[in-house]
């Protein structure tokens, strides 16, 4: 058990620096000797064959392969005699499931040709939110979800933060950054000069993805379009992307930080900077001196000078 939490550690440690798909090759499957380890590491859950499936298959290398359903909780597929299944499990195994590629939030939409004004913006915000509705458009809304998180702040802001996904105190409170990770991005944005409410906050996805994982794909997708709008309607002269997953969604392109950090981006007509995800400098605050360097190149843009006592 202690062996997986270490596990589990590494892995989000190399995620929070964009590493998250270390263990597949180019074409998308996993490479031999990582499935060999994640096989001992997430054993394949005991496969229970109807009758006339034939003899049990193996699941795979999967580490999600112990929240796999057996076939008896799929009533209608263990009944089912189709030759298609026949030494298969009924799903595709996730490493070999094509992922699809993010694509720039610049190329979902064009930037609309009459802006929000700034005295409008609240109202179409509201309104955004209300289209959203107690939404079930993605897998999120069955996952576990108490409150969507739609976002908070300014909404004329010129400086806006993107994170991931809401965690734990983010779900029970319906507001983006109020746990550990939260008060970290309070002292960042106090030692910017600035408070909380002078800021826009939100994240790629607007629910708790279950026990903190990276969103899917299809959940970040699903969700870009009320991204995309809270960032046109707010307009912020910068929009800082906390972290691998809302550099790699904004942007549209999978890259480690160290390649997207310390130059500024263009992202919904904002200029946009990738810097660290607070939980990850919670996690290595040796990189607390880097966030700030990148940090600093926001506050020269906008003309912020540090407060002269913290
Ligand atoms: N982490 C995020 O990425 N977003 C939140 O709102 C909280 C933690």
């Amino acid at each position: 058990m202690a062996e997986l939490d270490e596990l589990r550690a590494y892995v989000e440690y190399f995620r929070d620096l964009g590493v998250y798909d270390f263990y597949r090759r180019g074409d998308g499957s996993p490479s031999e000797a990582v499935a060999a380890f994640l096989e001992r590491a997430f054993p394949a859950p005991t496969w229970q064959p109807s009758s006339n499936l034939g003899a049990p298959p193996r699941v795979g290398a999967s580490p999600l392969a112990g929240s796999e359903p057996s076939v008896s909780v799929l009533p209608s597929l263990a009944g089912s005699a189709s030759p298609a299944f026949a030494g298969q499990p009924p799903w595709p195994n996730p490493l070999e499931v094509a992922v699809p590629k993010p694509v720039p939030f610049n190329d979902l939409a064009p930037l609309p040709l009459v802006r929000v004004p700034p005295a409008d913006r609240a109202a179409a915000l509201e309104q955004l939110r209300r289209e959203i509705g107690d939404c079930t458009r993605c897998p999120l809304a069955y996952a576990g979800r108490h409150t969507i998180v739609f976002g908070q702040g300014d909404p004329a802001a010129r400086l806006m933060f993107v994170g991931e996904g809401p965690g734990a105190d983010e779900d029970a409170s319906g507001l983006p950054f109020v746990g550990k990770a939260g008060q970290l991005l309070n002292n960042m944005i106090a030692a910017m000069g600035l408070r909380r409410e002078d800021v826009y906050i939100a994240n790629i996805v607007k629910c708790r993805p279950p026990a903190n994982r990276v969103p899917e794909p299809v959940e970040a997708n699903t969700c870009s379009q009320f991204l995309l709008q809270q960032m046109d309607i707010v307009q912020p002269e910068i929009v800082v992307a906390l972290g691998a997953t809302a550099a790699t969604y904004l942007l549209g392109v999978k890259q480690s930080l160290a390649t997207l950090r310390s130059r500024f981006h263009i992202c919904r007509g904002s200029r946009l900077l990738v810097t660290f995800h607070p939980a990850f400098l919670l996690r290595d605050p040796r990189q607390k001196g880097e966030a700030w360097k990148d940090l600093q190149l926001v506050m020269a843009e906008l003309g912020l000078k540090p407060p002269a006592k913290l």
